[in-house]
């Protein structure tokens, strides 16, 4: 009954959206348990590219059950945009199921999101604008939507104006904003009711039913560990919970279900948004990444930062999440280097860190003690075999399996489906 989780072990787009598809053929349910639209996966069939943000990946696997889990915030005029784009491109989409617990991104949390940002100023997240902390906001608050109040207008409308009471009085007096009506938001989330109807579901029973029959179901994050609400670099994180244990309740399957859980690692770091990344490059050499790998955001477009690996976050994200196997993406990129920097520790303020330092003033004078590996020239994209990499390319990924503390199990040497290094086998039980 093979339950696998795939988690983003860095700061985001590590590539999960290229690892699900590569596991699309031989699992039977994709599941997005956390996050919303702030996603941005990219994949690359044959010489078609898709970009996926609110959908699981594995939609665009055939045969696969794609599954919106109680975990997610949902922004419904997304959804359906995105589902009509995939149509539109000859995806079958039919099987798609979403949680009835799962939370609506409404029109205010959009507006709320960008107001906070902006009032936040020098301190801001540098969030996706997506509407998404406002929305958990609510959840949390018990003062959230969820899919089931959408079938009922009297719930609904009465759910609306609890939560839209407060903060107009935010929006008016403290952001000098025009005040949000009942009508026009309970409009905007009836529009799609009824489309949405037979897709809700209680998809925790489903799912459990399926891992009772023995199918494989595969569990994708959004976003990533750094990321995450509670072991990420808060308060510069997403407001989801990203890591494996989100997979559990986000989904409503228990703990015992899960038999592997895959971190996903970029061969070097990127971030997008604000707060602290001690590999971060300023120089030519961060240009470089940026260019090789095309380092631009799939949801908003902007420059992603980027730095050397890091191994003191992949062994964090090795522990946090119990991983069993690495997946490490964009080798390739690196390709043409003399030297590559990968940072095997943090000097805090004198102090040598092999570990990392949880608190947050701690982390933020964190700076990269780095070791040097040799660099390879030639192109590796058409290796498929870990003997087809050059010999100092080998020791590249040998001595980040040694630091990370699990084993790699594929390695990524281009975007599109074939070009990858299968190593070990993904799907496989505890
Ligand atoms: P996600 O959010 O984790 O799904 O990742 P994104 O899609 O946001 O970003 C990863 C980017 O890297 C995408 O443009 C992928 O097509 C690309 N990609 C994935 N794996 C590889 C790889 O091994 N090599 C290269 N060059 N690109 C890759
Ligand atoms: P995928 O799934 C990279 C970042 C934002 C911001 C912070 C909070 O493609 O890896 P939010 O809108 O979630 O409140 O923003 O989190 N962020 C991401 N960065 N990849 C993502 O998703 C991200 N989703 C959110 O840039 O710093
Ligand atoms: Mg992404």
């Amino acid at each position: 009954m093979p339950g696998v989780v795939l988690v983003g072990a860095q700061w985001g787009d590590e590539g999960k959206g290229k690892a699900t598809d590569l596991l699309g053929s031989r699992v039977d349910y994709v599941v997005k348990f956390n996050g919303g639209n702030n996603a941005g996966h990219t994949v690359v069939i044959d010489d078609e590219k898709y970009a996926l943000h609110l959908l699981p990946s594995g939609i665009l696997s055939p045969g696969v059950v794609p599954v919106i889990a109680n975990g997610v915030v949902v922004d419904i005029e997304v959804l359906f945009e995105e589902l009509d784009a995939l149509i539109e491109r000859g995806v079958d989409v039919s099987r798609l199921l979403v949680s009835g617990s799962a939370h609506v991104i409404a029109p205010y949390h959009r507006t709320i999101d960008k107001v906070t940002e902006r009032f936040l100023g020098k301190r801001r997240i540098g969030t996706t604008g997506r509407g998404i902390g406002p929305a958990y906001a609510d959840k949390i608050n018990r003062v959230g939507i969820r899919m089931w109040d959408l079938f009922d207008e009297k719930i609904l409308r009465a759910k609306i104006e609890g939560s839209l009471d407060q903060k107009n009085h935010l929006l008016v007096k403290v952001y000098n904003r025009r005040a949000i009506t009942v009508d026009e938001t309970l409009e905007d989330l009836l529009r799609y009711a009824e489309r949405l109807r037979p897709m809700v579901t209680d998809t925790a029973v489903e799912l459990n039913k399926a891992l009772d029959a023995g199918k494989n179901v595969l569990f994708e994050a959004g976003q990533a560990t750094m990321l995450d609400v509670d072991h990420g670099t808060y308060p510069f994180v997403t407001s989801s919970s990203a890591t494996a244990g989100g997979a559990v309740t986000g989904s409503g399957v228990g703990p015992t279900r899960i038999d592997s859980v895959i971190g996903v690692i970029k061969a070097y770091t990127t971030r997008v948004g604000e707060g602290p990344f001690p590999t971060e490059l300023f120089d030519d050499k961060g240009e470089l990444l940026r260019k090789t790998g095309g380092e631009y955001g799939v949801t908003t477009g902007r420059a992603r930062r980027t730095g050397w690996y890091d191994s003191v976050i992949a062994r964090y994200a090795t522990r946090i999440n119990g991983l069993t196997d690495i997946v490490l993406t964009k080798l390739d990129v690196l390709t043409g280097l003399e030297k590559v920097p990968v940072c095997v520790a943090y000097d805090v303020d004198g102090v040598r860190h092999d570990e990392m330092p949880t608190d947050q003033t701690a982390f933020h004078h964190a700076k990269p003690v780095y070791e040097e590996l040799d660099g390879w020239w030639e192109d590796i994209s058409r290796a498929r075999s870990f003997e087809d990499l050059p010999k100092n390319a080998q020791a590249y990924v040998k001595a980040l399996e040694e630091m990370s503390g699990t084993r790699i199990s594929a390695i990524g040497v281009g975007p599109k489906r074939d070009e990858i290094i299968p190593v070990h086998d993904l799907i496989h039980s505890r």
